[in-house]
């Protein structure tokens, strides 16, 4: 079997390589040989051009150091202040500056020349996201003439958002030197389907600037998942079980809400606080018998949008608790910490209502660990927004528009007051969407398509 060669601007070893996918890839990368790629989490004045490599945890890790400005210019600035946003169809949160386009070429460069030595012709490469969009063309450039697949973790933007980003044009053509590209849900492969259309006419013209040309790459839906059976048995694990009868000493009688989410502007937090508002002001005889725990771990703290909304989240958190506290009794409590898998898995178990409310998401894992961690004869009810991904895959969720904070304010009372026998019935709908999703059977989806790819790649190279 090939070798498989997995490369994210995150490695196991830099911290959140995406959770639930560090575990899943991990695994695959146990069952056949191969190595992870990415940053080091190091910024030095003057880094080696070559990779290092590492053992960590049983794998083999092959990292690179980025000098400071390179990394603010990759990472805090065209990743995180165009890209991110914009794929998340916030234009409004934009940032340009023309010199991050330049450094986000060049960190790019720089791993597919850090990479190149340590490939071999049969490796399949498999690139994880938004970060590393023009790694398969450096690769090219540098001769490379493997299978490389791509996965976009975050949405797809619709055309005209697309438009909008400064070089999108270059980022495209980028793409068209993967031999599969993955999305997470349809609709991300209809929005590119957009764009590949409006490019059509142009390659027909033969405008050689403009158009791009998709002909030799294959771009699908690719939902990735968790391992819920996993969760099942972490959310009652003596770990997560210390959790819960913390919380069940504090909580007394109450039910608990819970929402779990990286502190971003995508999640939706803002409208979720004011949804709980809206629920404790119409339903005041749910005052005192309910709880809303949102944990939410600082994120890209670095950039001032994401520091305006931890600003405004703070804001109305305070405002909430003015409004409905009394001295014995809180309305919400808001951490911001990360808390490890068994705790979540033992407050998801717990958790009446998971509140998973982005504005815009690629999946959301969280509505799939909260499914998996639930307990079947009681199991909670899942308040999912429709633009998450997951809203695909989870049609048996209380579905809701989360800039309708009135929506999502009903959909809480109704998870509150649905009867056990409609509960089970849902849950049980949903578990079987997670599992029929894992993570499992996602990347061997993923990388049985690309692997049965060798012969495209090859009349790609002879061409
Ligand atoms: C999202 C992205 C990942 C990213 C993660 C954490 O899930 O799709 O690529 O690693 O957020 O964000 P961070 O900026 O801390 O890596």
């Amino acid at each position: 079997m090939s070798r498989l060669v997995i490369v994210s601007n995150r490695t196991p070893s830099t911290g959140p390589a995406a959770g639930g996918l560090a575990v899943a890839l991990r695994k695959t990368l146990a069952e056949r040989d191969g190595f992870w790629f990415g940053w080091s989490g190091k910024l030095s004045e003057q880094p080696p051009r070559e990779a290092r490599f590492e053992e960590v945890d049983g794998l083999t890790v092959g990292k690179i150091d980025l000098t400071r400005q390179d990394h603010h210019a990759y990472y805090a600035g065209f990743s995180n202040s165009i890209l991110w946003p914009a794929f998340h169809l916030r234009l409004d949160l934009t940032t340009f500056d023309g010199q991050w386009y330049e450094g986000y070429r060049r960190v790019n460069t720089r791993f597919a020349e850090a990479l190149r030595p340590h490939l071999k012709p049969d490796d399949v490469i498999w690139v994880h996201d938004y970060h590393l969009i023009p790694l398969a063309a450096e690769l090219r450039r540098l001769g490379a003439r493997n299978r490389i697949g791509f996965y976009l973790h975050i949405p797809f933007p619709v055309a005209d958002t697309l438009f909008a980003i400064p070089h999108h044009l270059e980022l495209m053509r980028d793409l068209s030197h993967y031999d599969l590209v993955g999305m997470q849900a349809q609709r991300d492969i209809v929005a590119f389907n957009e764009f590949a259309d409006h490019q059509a006419p142009l390659s027909l013209s033969g405008d050689p600037l403009k158009a791009v040309d998709f002909s030799k790459t294959i771009v699908e839906a690719f939902p990735i998942g968790s391992d819920p059976d996993a969760f099942a048995r972490l959310a009652v694990s003596p770990a997560a079980n210390k959790m819960v009868r913390r919380m069940q000493r504090a909580m007394d009688e109450q039910r608990l809400i819970l929402g779990v989410d990286r502190l971003d502007y995508s999640k939706g937090l803002p409208q979720r606080v004011e949804a709980y508002e809206k629920l404790l002001a119409n339903n005041p005889q749910l005052r005192r018998g309910v709880h809303l725990l949102q944990i939410a771990p600082p994120s890209r703290d670095t950039i001032k949008e994401y520091q305006h909304h931890s600003d405004q989240l703070d804001a109305m958190c305070g405002h909430v608790m003015g409004r409905f506290a009394e001295p014995d009794w809180q309305p919400l409590t808001y951490v911001k910490r990360a808390y490890g898998q068994p705790s979540l898995a033992g407050l998801y178990r717990m958790a009446r209502i998971g509140l998973v409310t982005p504005l815009r998401d690629g999946m959301n894992l969280v509505a799939h660990e909260y499914v998996g961690s639930q307990n079947p004869e009681d199991p909670g009810v899942l308040v999912l927004s429709r633009f998450a991904g997951a809203a695909e895959i989870f049609e048996d969720a209380l579905q809701v528009n989360p800039f309708d904070t009135d929506e999502t304010a009903e959909a809480m009372r109704m998870g509150l007051s649905m009867p056990l026998e409609e509960r089970r019935a849902r849950w049980e709908g949903l578990m079987r969407a997670a599992r029929t999703h894992s993570v499992d059977n996602w990347a061997a989806r993923f990388l049985d398509r690309l692997g049965a790819m060798a012969g495209r790649a090859r009349q790609r190279n002879a061409s």
